[in-house]
């Protein structure tokens, strides 16, 4: 049997410098969409994908995600006397048993690679979950939950992956793709942010993985990678042939919420969505 993901790492240093300057005093993964910050999202996916300990890489001015997972005891005092219980379960609704949220700082902007490295010694010898906040999916189940579905049949490494257009293939990790079943592809090579003319296929990455304790010994070689950053897809590329690998082209919506059209298509689909929202959004705006 496959051993359990029970674990997710969460890079959340990332300096947000597409979104400048609403990102200078305050981290990215907090931009919120609709009522929720990013992270919160990515939280909620991989407590629905029935993953336990979450584990943030931070940086510096990070702090203040650790106050979102936290008792906010002034604001609960008084909307408990104010008698606002709704807005009282909302402000709880984030409070994790204490020991199963954990924060690492990443020291140095070295890549992404290297933020999965700093998590090394929580990790430990665990099969974990990996997710990019800034990559919002709609989708249900959520993109964590139907990989670990996926995972408790192939096991081994699995990245979630979408067709994208040819020119867009240097935005992203591109995988060779071998035989297909389903949604479940066999991945036999990746590159990260190759150009458009040696993208080995139009299969891109997007921020979820399942990884296997084994790539924090490739992430150690610390090897530089596509734009000078140690690269997550480098050491991911090194355990194909020894693990299992697969690609699961997931159901659902991606939105690049790093960029201010990714995150404004987020705001109004999940909008168009909400039924207090819906009919003055759809007013607005088409939106399929
Ligand atoms: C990262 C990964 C890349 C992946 C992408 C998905 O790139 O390095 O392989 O396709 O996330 O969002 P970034 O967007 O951080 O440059």
């Amino acid at each position: 049997m496959n051993a359990p993901i029970k674990k997710i790492v969460l890079p959340v240093a990332g300096l947000g410098t597409r979104f400048l300057p609403a990102t200078k005093a305050i981290p990215k993964e907090m931009l919120p969409v609709l009522d929720k910050p990013l992270i919160q999202y990515a939280v909620e996916e991989a407590l629905e994908a029935g993953i336990e300990d979450i584990i943030l890489v931070t940086g510096r001015n990070k702090q203040v995600m650790e106050d979102h997972f936290d008792h906010a005891y002034e604001l609960e005092k008084i909307l408990q006397e104010k008698g606002k219980s709704e807005a009282l379960d909302i402000a709880r609704s984030m409070l994790l048993e204490e020991g199963r949220i954990s924060y690492v700082r990443q020291m140095r902007p070295l890549g992404l690679g290297h933020a999965i490295w700093c998590a090394r010694k929580l990790v430990g010898d665990h099969p974990f979950a990996v997710a990019l906040p800034d990559d919002l999916i709609k989708g249900r189940p959520g993109t964590l939950k139907q990989m670990v579905e996926a995972y408790n049949t192939v096991g081994g490494n699995l990245v979630a992956t979408m067709n994208v257009s040819r020119e867009d293939t240097s935005k992203y990790g591109v995988i060779t793709p071998g035989e297909r079943s389903g949604n479940h592809i066999a991945v036999s090579g990746l590159v990260e942010k190759p150009h458009p003319e040696d993208a080995p296929s139009t299969q891109a990455v997007v921020g979820r993985y399942i990884l296997q304790p084994e790539v924090m010994e490739h992430l150690n070689k610390k090897a530089i990678g596509a734009g000078g950053e140690i690269q997550l897809t480098d050491a991911m590329a090194e355990l194909i042939g020894d693990q299992p690998f697969h690609a699961i082209e997931f159901e659902g919506t991606r939105f690049d919420c790093g960029s201010k059209i990714g995150w404004l298509m987020a705001n109004l689909s999940l909008a168009s969505e909400d039924p207090m929202m819906a009919n003055e959004i759809r007013q607005l705006i088409t939106f399929r």
